[in-house]
């Protein structure tokens, strides 16, 4: 026995070595391998089962391996993966219109990951606002929020303000101002201090900040600023939405339709990169051929998989599942807080929320938190330093939910 444990545990560094000497250091993963996924269970590579509580930072709200995603993926690779949107095919259109009638938009710009949409979603919004709304050319400031996270490229690291993402790759994307999160009064200065404000780009709930949920009324607030002052309300939903937070859309919760709305992760169900920006006809009709692009954008596989993928979400009521067992969490997770001070504070939406846990930032404890939760079969990671985000397959059950949350408990308690 203690020899076969031996063997297993060589076969995951054997995995680990691989990566850390041919592969760039630019992830710090938990040590665990893994190699199999259905539902909301992975599997590691020496057999052991656990719960997923990250989803791919929610990009497998459907579950692993989705049967139905995971059909229409193969049927469509046997048939026709790529042409490029030098010609046209037979999936694309379909999907488009099922996309746009699903979400309530005119049009959509297929792209494939979550950054290319965000930077789609601001080359869209600085072009309406010097051909329709009239600002003068190269004077366009678009409004964001401190803590935010979009994504990795160059013009969306500009506007960060985590050191650890920005430092040593200026020089920078100028033209974003920079105010609080959840600060109405912030917007409406920032909307009032020039008439060059092409928009507002805001996380509705923010993820990776540490699951940072605003103040009830915060996004229809906001919406309405931006009406007010003909600036475009950009919601940044690649990880908020396709029913994260227990509705479609997390702007949904306040009634809220953006005017530019982008999408990434679950569109797919987390098995094949696909990535869209949404908007009506006199925000999107700015963009002529040739301005914008993606030799993957659009493709067969891509269609065919987002239209399984968002059914899935429908037939199986996945909003309504991660609204009730969102709730049945949080609750579960304010008791052991009542009974294990090391749980500073519960927060979320749905099925994505946080557990602050009470120690410094640059604490090693909630890594080490993660690490036992693993050790009794559950899998989450810290997101900046003492906040453990949880957020299984919007698939889980009740009684998962309670297993879950006993697991949550009895790893707490070998750190009192
Ligand atoms: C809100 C938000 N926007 C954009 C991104 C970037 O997505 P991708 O990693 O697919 O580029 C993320 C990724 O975590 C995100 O959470």
């Amino acid at each position: 026995m203690e020899q076969s444990h031996q063997a297993l545990s060589s076969k995951s560094e054997a995995f680990i070595e691989k990566e850390n000497k041919y592969g760039a250091h630019n992830y710090h993963p938990l040590p665990v391998v893994l190699e199999k996924g259905e539902g909301v269970y992975v599997w590691d590579v020496n057999g052991k089962k656990y719960f997923d509580f990250l989803s791919a930072y929610s990009a497998v709200n459907q579950g692993h391996c989705h049967p139905k995603i995971v059909d229409a993926m193969v049927k469509q690779a046997q048939t026709l993966t790529l042409t490029s949107r030098a010609f046209y095919n037979d999936q694309l259109g379909p999907y488009e219109e099922f996309v746009t009638k699903y979400f309530g938009f005119d049009k959509v710009l297929p792209m494939n990951t979550g950054a290319e949409a965000v930077e789609t979603a601001l080359k869209l919004c600085r072009k309406w606002a010097y051909e329709v709304k009239g600002i003068p050319e190269n004077q366009a400031q678009i409004i964001v929020c401190e803590n935010n996270f979009h994504g990795r490229t160059t013009t969306i690291i500009s506007f960060s303000n985590d050191e650890n993402a920005r430092k040593s790759f200026g020089p920078f994307t100028a033209g974003f101002i920079k105010i609080p999160y959840d600060d109405i009064e912030a917007l409406e200065n920032a909307l009032k201090s020039s008439k060059n404000i092409a928009g507002f780009l805001v996380e509705p709930i923010q993820g990776e900040a540490g699951v940072y949920v605003p103040a009830d009324g915060y996004l229809a607030k906001a919406k309405s600023l931006c009406e007010q002052y003909n600036a475009l309300f950009i919601a940044d939903e690649v990880q908020t939405g396709i029913a994260r937070t227990g509705k479609l859309l997390a702007v949904h919760h306040e009634n809220v339709q953006p005017d530019i709305l982008i999408l990434g992760k679950a569109i797919s169900g987390g098995v094949y990169p696909v990535s869209a920006v949404l908007a009506n006809d006199a925000i999107m009709n700015v963009i002529k051929p040739g301005q914008h692009g993606s030799t993957f954008g659009g493709n067969p596989v891509a269609g065919a998989v987002a239209i399984a993928a968002l059914e899935v979400v429908r037939d199986e009521n996945l909003a309504e599942n991660a609204a009730h067992l969102g709730v049945v969490l949080r609750t579960g997770l304010n008791e052991i807080a009542s009974r294990n001070s090391l749980i500073k504070l519960v927060r979320g939406k749905g099925l994505l929320n946080a557990i602050v846990i009470d120690c410094d930032e640059n604490s090693d404890l909630a890594w080490d938190i993660c690490m036992k939760f693993s050790e009794y079969g559950l899998l989450a990671k810290p997101t900046h330093g003492n906040k453990i985000r949880l957020a299984p397959p919007l698939v889980i059950t009740q009684t998962q939910i309670h297993e879950c949350l006993a697991i949550i408990e009895r790893a707490l308690n070998d750190f009192r």
